[in-house]
C-alpha cells in the first residue's frame, strides 16, 4: 500500500494549509500592511490569542487544587513552554486545555484583537475540536498495524460519505507531508520506526485537522540526540503555521523556539518567567 505523496522533502518547505483555520485565527501577520493605500495607511493587523484566566481546578470528589488561579496568553502562531518540577500540575493544566477535564473554575478562550490592540470581537471558547494534544511517549498509544491505519484510526468507516473521505484524504497527504513521512510506506508497522518518526507519526495524527492549539507534553523525553534533533527542527518548520504549547524539561534545546515562557510551581501556581541558560 502506498499512498502517492508528491514532493516536500523531509523538513523542507512544509505545505501552507490546504484549508484555512477557524475564523478567529485566520488573519496573518502579511495582513499588516497595505501598499496600496499610501496615506492615511490603511493598516488592518488583526490577531488571535489564546488566553487562560483564572483556571483552577480541583478533581471531583477531591479536596486538593491541583491548579490555582493560573493566567496566561499566547498570540497566534508562536510558541509557549512551560516548565517546572515533577508533579507541579503541569500535565494537568495542559489536559484541561485538551478539553479532556473541565476547570473548577476561570476560562480559556481565543481572543481576537484589532490593530489598536483591543479586542474586537467576543471571545470564542476553546472546544476541543480546536485542540491537538500529543501525549508525553504517544507511541506507546499506538493501536494500528500500519500507519496508514494509525493516522486514520476513528475516521467513519461505513460505506458512503465518499465526499467526507476524499476530504479527510487529502488532510492526510498534507499532514503526511508536513512533518516529512512521506518517505515512509503507509503498509509500515508504526511501531517498526525510528523514535524520531514516531514522533513525526503522531504529529501528523494531530494535523489532520489543523488545530488552533497544539499541544505538546515532553516532546523530546526518551528520544536520542539525533531524534531529538530532528523534533526540534520539525517543530521550528510547524510554529510557522501553528501555535504550539508544549511542557518540557528540555529548556536548552527547545529555547531557540520559544517566545514565551512560564515555570509552574509546585501545587500548579504559573509564573512567566524568561529562560535562564
Ligand atoms: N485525578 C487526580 N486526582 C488527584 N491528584 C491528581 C490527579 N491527577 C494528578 N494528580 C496529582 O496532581 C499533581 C500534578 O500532577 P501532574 O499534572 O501530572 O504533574 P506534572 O505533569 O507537572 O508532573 C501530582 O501530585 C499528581 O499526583
Ligand atoms: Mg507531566
Amino acid at each position: 500500500m502506498a499512498l502517492k505523496l508528491s514532493g516536500w522533502g523531509a523538513l523542507e518547505s512544509p505545505p501552507l494549509p490546504v484549508t484555512p483555520k477557524s475564523s478567529s485565527s485566520s488573519s496573518s501577520s502579511s495582513s499588516c500592511l497595505n501598499f496600496r493605500t499610501p496615506r492615511p495607511p490603511s493598516v488592518k493587523c488583526d490577531y488571535s490569542c489564546f488566553e487562560v484566566r483564572d483556571v483552577s481546578y480541583r478533581p471531583p470528589g477531591t479536596e486538593m487544587s491541583l491548579l490555582k488561579s493560573v493566567n496566561f496568553s499566547l498570540p497566534e502562531k508562536s510558541f509557549g513552554l512551560i516548565f517546572g518540577r515533577s508533579g507541579s500540575g503541569k500535565t494537568t493544566l495542559l489536559q484541561l486545555l485538551a478539553g479532556l477535564s473541565k476547570p473548577t473554575s476561570g476560562s480559556i478562550h481565543i481572543q481576537r484583537y484589532g490593530n489598536d490592540g483591543n479586542p474586537n470581537q467576543s471571545p470564542e471558547p476553546l472546544t476541543p475540536e480546536r485542540v491537538g494534544i500529543v501525549f508525553q511517549f504517544p507511541e506507546r498509544y499506538f493501536m494500528a498495524d500500519n500507519v496508514l491505519e494509525e493516522v486514520t484510526f476513528g475516521w467513519p468507516r461505513q460505506r458512503g460519505d465518499l465526499q467526507f473521505k476524499e476530504h479527510l484524504a487529502l488532510r492526510l497527504q498534507r499532514a503526511i507531508n508536513w512533518v516529512g513521512l512521506n518517505g515512509i510506506s503507509l503498509d509500515k508497522d508504526p511501531h517498526t520506526l525510528s523514535g524520531g518518526y514516531k514522533r513525526r507519526l503522531a504529529l501528523a495524527i494531530q494535523l489532520v485537522q489543523i488545530p488552533d492549539l497544539l499541544i505538546l507534553d515532553e516532546p523530546l523525553a526518551g528520544l536520542d540526540w539525533k531524534a531529538r534533533a530532528d523534533v526540534v527542527k520539525l517543530l521550528k518548520h510547524l510554529k510557522k503555521e501553528l501555535t504550539i504549547l508544549a511542557v518540557s524539561h528540555d529548556l536548552k534545546e527547545l529555547a531557540t523556539l520559544v517566545d514565551r515562557s512560564w515555570s509552574m510551581k509546585m501545587g500548579g501556581i504559573l509564573k512567566e518567567e524568561p529562560l535562564r541558560l
